[in-house]
């Protein structure tokens, strides 16, 4: 379970809005949800929703989505597939970092707690600012790099390369490791964090890719790099069930390999 820290731009008030259930409604499940806008005047605060179940969704963001459409136009938050495979929906759900669109209402016992993913900036409400985050992806160079002119048809490669590629290829960027890590808290702007070292390692583990001492070259550094201290909780974080640590633990060990 990854410990709650705020977004950065606040510190909870306690005050709040609440709407309450349609008259009428049996099964209520309350939602507890982290509002901060630019424009208001009562920043930051935690709204209470009382969502009526029997016209819901199973999962958080069927929740979401029912209070932004029925009781709460103003409620700001990101979706796209609805289907754990964009990364949007990432967000600090009962204390976890996790996707909303994945994450069943029933396994959190009473009331929902859902905030932005922690220690970012927000934009607004549930919405973080991701700027850096994709800079940092882009500064990985996330593509095949080579020097042999292209094939005329496709770059091969065997199944046994193809096959160490798994538990790497399968990130969808949601951020949910990085805003997990305590040393990408601190050092936002010098480590890399973990998904974007997960994606560096994609790269080196590829068969194919020519720039292995390139890419090595661009992660050694003190803080790019070595500031992960295998605390793990990125792994314990990860929506994907892939392991970020893991990754980052083989671009050490290659950093290793190369001075022998
Ligand atoms: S293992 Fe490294 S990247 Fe993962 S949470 Fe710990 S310090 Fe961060
Ligand atoms: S490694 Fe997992 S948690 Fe991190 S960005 Fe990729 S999918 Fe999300
Ligand atoms: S909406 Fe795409 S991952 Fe949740």
């Amino acid at each position: 379970m990854v410990e709650l820290t705020l977004p950065k731009n606040s510190r909870v008030n306690g005050k709040g809005k609440t709407h309450a259930a349609p008259k009428g409604a049996k099964k209520v499940k309350t939602f507890k949800v982290y509002r901060w806008s630019p424009d208001d005047d009562e920043n930051p605060r935690v709204d209470t929703y009382k969502v009526d179940m029997s016209t819901c969704g199973p999962m958080v963001l069927d929740a979401l989505i029912k209070i932004k459409n029925e009781m709460d136009s103003t409620l700001t938050f990101r979706r796209s597939c609805r289907e754990g495979i964009c990364g949007s929906c990432a967000m600090n759900i009962d204390g976890t970092n996790t996707l909303a669109c994945t994450k069943a209402i029933e396994d959190v016992k009473g009331a929902v707690a859902i905030y932005p993913l922690p220690q970012m900036q927000v934009v607004k409400d549930l919405v973080p600012d991701l700027t850096n985050f994709y800079a940092q992806h882009a500064s990985i160079e996330p593509y095949l790099k080579t020097d042999t002119p292209a094939p005329e048809k496709e770059w091969k490669q065997s199944h046994e390369d193809r096959a160490k590629l798994d538990g790497l290829y399968e990130c969808i960027l949601c951020a949910c490791c990085s805003t997990a890590c305590p040393s990408y808290w601190w050092n936002q702007d010098r480590y890399l964090g973990p998904a974007a070292l997960l994606q560096a390692y994609r790269w080196l583990a590829d068969s194919r890719d020519e720039a292995k001492g390139e890419r090595l070259d661009n992660l050694e550094d003190p803080f790019r790099l070595y500031r992960c201290h295998t605390i793990m909780n990125c792994a314990k974080a990860c929506p994907k069930g892939l392991s970020p640590a893991k990754a980052i633990a083989e671009i050490k060990k290659m950093m290793v390999e190369r001075q022998v």
